[in-house]
């Protein structure tokens, strides 16, 4: 094939850095007034919504994955999708970091311009909102929805409602642990769910014995399954299953591929929690320029905006492992390499 010929590549166009180090209008400058932070400011923000959009790249791209009806057992889509995951928590941890420079504008700096910024707010941030919906946080789970929808533009509001129609991660999830075989008939029958059920009951403190009529709702009792529930009974079985067994070689990934999911949950949580920290030492108890309770607002939407909480919960179920039933001899053949 003849090879065509490429204009060379030059790094400031590369990058389109014409653009990006153009992009830092302080409204302080337009104002005429010194404010010498408010550089810092534009730049921490822009650095962060960089971030978010590699996230969201991130994200599709798992998405795109996890769209598929049946995903090949030899196939990479799996180990690439964890890899990924990884990397999304590695910019999070990035990102709860970047709060200590934004720190060293102290609260008289920011009052130097913060009025100028009224009403706008990072609760603005759409590609912030467009993450947690492409992650599962339905409209319905939001904190202060009035507010979301005041505050933000139509546009805005269309491309948040856009993405909260989409299939979202958490529910795609959901669908791929349904399809999980392993936990259920032929390869182990409602035996072995009555058997962990005991051994779970033996384990059990006298202060903790309501678990087991947790237990029964989440794993036993499709009648009793709360409504209200995210993730289906089978996928809860499921993904409990490969939480216990995950020892076995077929289970390693699944197994990867949950607990990295819980640690997006974490990694944002650090990150909202650190942003809380800093609005409380830099505006008290102030609102916000968003026109928020401030900390108060921030505090209730961390409490309430966890995606895979339902999962993180899975953890009160678990045995330790010599008290897991042992499994059928054909199925830790089908678990293992051979
Ligand atoms: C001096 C620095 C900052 C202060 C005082 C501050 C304050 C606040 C406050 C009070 C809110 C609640 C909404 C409101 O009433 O405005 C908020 C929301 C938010 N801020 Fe900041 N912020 C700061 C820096 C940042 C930075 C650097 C980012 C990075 C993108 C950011 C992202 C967000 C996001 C995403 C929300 C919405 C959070 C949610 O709805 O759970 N903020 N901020």
């Amino acid at each position: 094939m003849e090879k065509k010929e490429r204009p060379p590549v030059y790094y400031s166009e590369y990058l389109q850095l014409d653009k990006i180090l153009n992009a830092q209008l302080p409204e302080s400058s337009k104002e005429g007034i010194k404010a010498d932070d408010e550089m810092l400011f534009v730049i921490i923000h822009q650095t962060y919504e960089l971030w978010f959009k590699q996230i969201l790249f991130e994200l599709n791209v798992i998405r795109d994955v996890f769209k598929q009806t049946n995903i090949p057992n030899n196939s990479p889509d799996i180990y690439n999708s964890v890899h990924r995951i990884k990397r999304i928590c590695k910019i999070l941890e990035v990102a709860v970091m970047q709060m200590s420079i934004m720190e060293t504008m102290t609260p008289l700096d920011f009052l130097d311009f913060r009025d100028l910024l009224r009403p706008a707010s990072g609760f603005q941030s759409i590609q912030f909102k467009i993450i947690e919906a492409t992650l599962g946080l339905g409209y319905g789970q939001r904190h202060g929805q009035n507010y979301y929808i005041s505050q933000l533009n139509q546009q805005d509001i269309d491309r948040v409602k856009e993405a909260e129609a989409q299939e979202s991660l958490l529910v795609l999830i959901n669908k791929w642990l349904e399809r999980m075989p392993y936990a259920s008939a032929p390869f182990v029958t409602a035996d072995f769910w009555r058997e962990y059920r005991n051994a779970y009951e033996g384990t059990l403190q006298e202060a903790e014995k309501i678990n087991l009529t947790a237990f029964d709702k989440l794993f036993i009792d499709e009648t009793n399954y709360p409504a209200e529930r995210r993730f289906s009974i089978t996928a809860n079985r499921n993904a409990l299953f490969i939480m216990l067994y995950r020892d076995y070689p077929l289970l390693h990934l699944p197994y990867e591929l949950i607990s990295s999911l819980l640690e997006i949950d974490e990694g944002l949580s650090m990150w909202r929690h650190r942003h809380i920290h800093m609005v409380q030492r830099t505006i008290g108890k102030r609102v916000g320029t968003g026109g928020s309770t401030g900390a108060e607002y921030l505090r209730a939407a961390a409490d309430t905006h966890i995606i895979f909480k339902e999962m993180a919960e899975l953890t009160s179920f678990l045995l330790p492992r010599h008290a897991l039933p042992a499994l059928p001899e054909q199925l830790v053949k089908n678990l293992g390499y051979n």
